[in-house]
């Protein structure tokens, strides 16, 4: 098994992409901390998962709790973070608050600097690994979306300077820019009325039956906390059905 005698922390594991990654981590022999702010979601995930995990509530907008978070998951170790833990939110730009601006750059990007600045010891004894989850937002402006956008080219930023800074610490730390995943996320929060769709639709997914699926970037996930991808870092691994493709 992929992770057999690994320790790890999997934050935004009570829905979507994370709960689908800690169910396969722990079908894969993981022993998991799972961190989320929605403590009934957690103990949905815990009821899937093939071994027990350490469910611990957090909110990334409070620091203290993220980095409490990271030390009870690091109690006997820690192999590997990836950092699920998301929030999106449309608007037209020129109603968009600052408040929430502020906001998304601190749920998607200040928390996960701080998790991985709080982890960073523990993964040097172990010359462990953080994967971190960007966007296809990293990678491209997207309209309506400047905030999350922001907030996910800072993660691919974090991600690449980690890398180099602790490259020679033995600490591996990549993202996964996803595409379009049918999760909670996407399903509950639509695009604003009236938003001009041909600019939206800029970057479908091109495959048939495009859209992802939790369980496909779990795969991701997998392979880029595992031993498998032992050569990548300070990477940006896109899966998106082909939207980024042209
Ligand atoms: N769904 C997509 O199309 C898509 C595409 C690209 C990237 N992503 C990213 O993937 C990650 C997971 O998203 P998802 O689609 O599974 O969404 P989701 O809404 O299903 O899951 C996100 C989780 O983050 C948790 N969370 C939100 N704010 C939090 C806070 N302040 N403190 C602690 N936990 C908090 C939520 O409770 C939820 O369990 C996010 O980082 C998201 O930005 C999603």
């Amino acid at each position: 098994m992929l992770f057999e005698g690994k320790r790890g922390l999997i934050t935004g594991a009570a829905s979507g992409i994370g709960r689908a990654t800690a169910i396969k981590f722990a079908a894969e022999g993981a022993q998991l901390t799972i961190g989320d702010r929605n403590l009934a979601g957690l103990e949905e995930t815990a009821a899937m998962m093939a071994i027990k995990p350490v469910i611990q509530a957090y909110d990334a907008t409070d620091f203290d709790t993220c980095r409490a978070l990271v030390e009870s998951s690091a109690r006997d170790g820690l192999d590997f973070v990836c950092n699920i833990a998301g929030l999106l939110k449309w608007g037209p730009s020129d109603a968009f608050s600052a408040q929430d601006f502020d906001l998304l750059m601190t749920v998607n990007a200040t928390s996960v600097y701080v998790i991985c600045q709080a982890a960073m010891p523990h993964l040097i004894k172990s010359r462990g690994a953080i994967v971190n989850t960007a966007s296809t937002a990293a990678l491209q402006g997207q309209p309506y979306n400047i905030a999350y956008s922001a907030s996910k080219h800072a993660v691919a930023a974090i991600t690449k300077g980690l890398a180099i800074e602790y490259a020679a610490q033995g600490v591996r730390i990549n993202a996964i820019c996803p595409g379009l995943v049918l999760t909670p996320m996407t399903r509950d929060t639509p695009p604003p009325e009236g938003v001009d769709w041909a600019l939206m639709m800029r970057n479908a997914p091109k495959l048939l039956d495009g859209a992802c699926e939790p369980e496909d970037i779990a795969e991701m996930f997998a392979f880029l906390a595992s031993a498998k991808s032992r050569k990548a870092t300070g990477a940006l691994f896109t899966i998106d059905g082909g939207q980024m493709a042209g």
